[in-house]
């Protein structure tokens, strides 16, 4: 396994469209390899998700380390071609960081309970009802596929805060990791 270079904002790629994986590349090895790596890289910076373009790769793939009853500890779990529905009209203001940003953190208003269908590393389908930050999480990763970054979902700029004053003055437990 390697760790992977992360792409920064700036970079087209992480405006690019991505494309849609077919089911016979999941079970190939440059793909199995891309997604150990991948697990690989977002441990490696701690990060909770990480998603292709953000290791130049333009495929609707992310990992994220994930509990999807919300309590636990996170697995890293596997998305290919996710597809999001939000299960609840409302907005909820979080904090979110992303490794392709460092040292920043803004609050981002995301839907607080979804639906994720998404193929796994094998090529299965599977779905998954998230609630609150795993539903976060997924939401935060499935934009990257779409050219999406956190700073576009803000309602004002208002709270962006580099990490030392985050730490200083916002931090709650939990609330330290990128995506
Ligand atoms: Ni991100």
């Amino acid at each position: 396994m390697s760790i992977l270079k992360v792409a920064r904002m700036g970079h087209p790629v992480l405006r690019a469209r991505t494309r849609v994986i077919d089911k016979h590349e999941i079970r190939t090895e440059v793909f199995q390899k891309l997604v150990d790596d991948m697990i690989e890289t977002m441990e490696e910076y701690s990060g909770v998700g990480l998603a292709a373009p953000q290791v130049h790769e333009g495929k609707r793939l992310f990992v994220a380390l994930l509990d999807p009853s919300g309590r636990g500890e996170g697995e890293p779990m596997v998305f290919v071609n996710p597809e999001i529905t939000p299960l609840s009209d409302a907005r909820v203001d979080g904090w979110e960081g992303c490794l392709s940003i460092p040292d920043i953190r803004g609050r981002v208003p995301r839907a607080p309970h979804v639906k994720i269908s998404a193929l796994n590393r094998e090529g299965k389908r599977f779905e998954l009802e998230l609630r609150d930050f795993p539903a976060r999480v997924v939401q935060h990763e499935a934009d990257h596929l779409d050219g999406v970054l956190f700073f576009d979902r803000m309602r004002t700029f208002e709270s962006l805060t580099f990490m030392e004053e985050f730490s200083r003055y916002k931090a709650q437990p939990d609330e330290e990791d990128d995506e």
